[in-house]
């Protein structure tokens, strides 16, 4: 049996590049996306290409969701083994925190926070009983307590959260064969990053599959930026 990948918004950017990597790698991708047929065209793709890949509609924002994709995980593969927690929306360039409206304020918590948050709870115990995992939390220098503002607030909040729920859960589970990392995947060409960013998806992606196929003697509860450790 393959081991089961699960990568949240990978129907786009650096999701899709890191669900093709995986399944590169001989993962069975859970490919997830908020919109069904996006995720099924994306897992589609990797299946042309040779690779094993399920979609899963996922929108990461709702926590009966996790709940759910635990339950079906749980039915088709009896485990899961690496969790890439790479949704995430940026929405708040060049406004203040002064200005931002709570619309945005939300969205953003929901989906760079909350919705790993939920995915963590519903995952682990299935990488508990399994006695393995590597979860990856795709985080920005952005969220680095020691580097904050001005502005982009919302954004730079919910890094900085995501990075407490990498350190938090892997201080939780320091006995295990868990670990917990978060990754900066640079300046990256996608969407968010816009044209003139100087990393492809395809060198970000690779990152992140390193940090979501460490060894036993890799870093856990670590924040980290072209696989070195970096300043939280
Ligand atoms: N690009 C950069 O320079 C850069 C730098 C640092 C960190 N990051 C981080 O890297 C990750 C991926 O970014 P990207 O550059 O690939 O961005 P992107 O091209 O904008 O893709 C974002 C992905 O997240 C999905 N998404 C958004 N809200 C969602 C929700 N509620 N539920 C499920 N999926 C949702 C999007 O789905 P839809 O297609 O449905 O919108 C899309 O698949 C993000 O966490 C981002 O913060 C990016």
């Amino acid at each position: 049996m393959s081991a089961v990948a699960v990568v949240t918004g990978a129907n786009r950017g650096i999701g899709w590049q890191v669900a093709l990597q995986l399944a590169e790698r001989g993962f069975q991708v859970v490919l997830s996306a908020r919109d069904a047929g996006a995720a099924e065209r994306a897992a589609a793709e990797i299946r042309q290409r040779g690779g094993q890949a399920l979609p899963y509609a996922l929108n990461v924002r709702d926590p009966q969701a996790a709940a759910g994709l635990a339950g079906w995980l749980e039915t088709h593969f009896g485990q899961v083994d690496v969790l890439v927690n790479n949704a995430g929306v940026f929405l708040d360039n060049d406004v203040s925190l002064m200005d931002l409206s709570d619309e945005v304020l939300n969205l953003t918590l929901q989906t760079n926070l909350l919705g790993p948050i939920y995915l963590c709870r519903a995952l682990v115990p299935l990488m508990k009983a399994k006695g393995y995992g590597r979860i990856v939390n795709v985080s920005s220098g952005y969220g680095a307590l020691n580097d904050m503002g001005p502005y982009i607030a919302a954004y730079r909040i919910s890094k900085a959260g995501l990075n407490a729920l990498t350190a938090e859960l892997a201080a939780e589970l320091t006995d295990t064969n868990i670990k917990v990392n978060s990754v900066c995947p640079g300046w990256v060409r996608t969407e968010m990053g816009g044209a003139s960013a100087t990393r492809s998806p395809e060198e970000a992606a690779a990152d992140l599959v390193w940090a979501a196929t460490l060894d036993e003697k890799g870093p856990s509860g670590a924040f980290l930026r072209y696989r070195e450790v970096i300043p939280w």
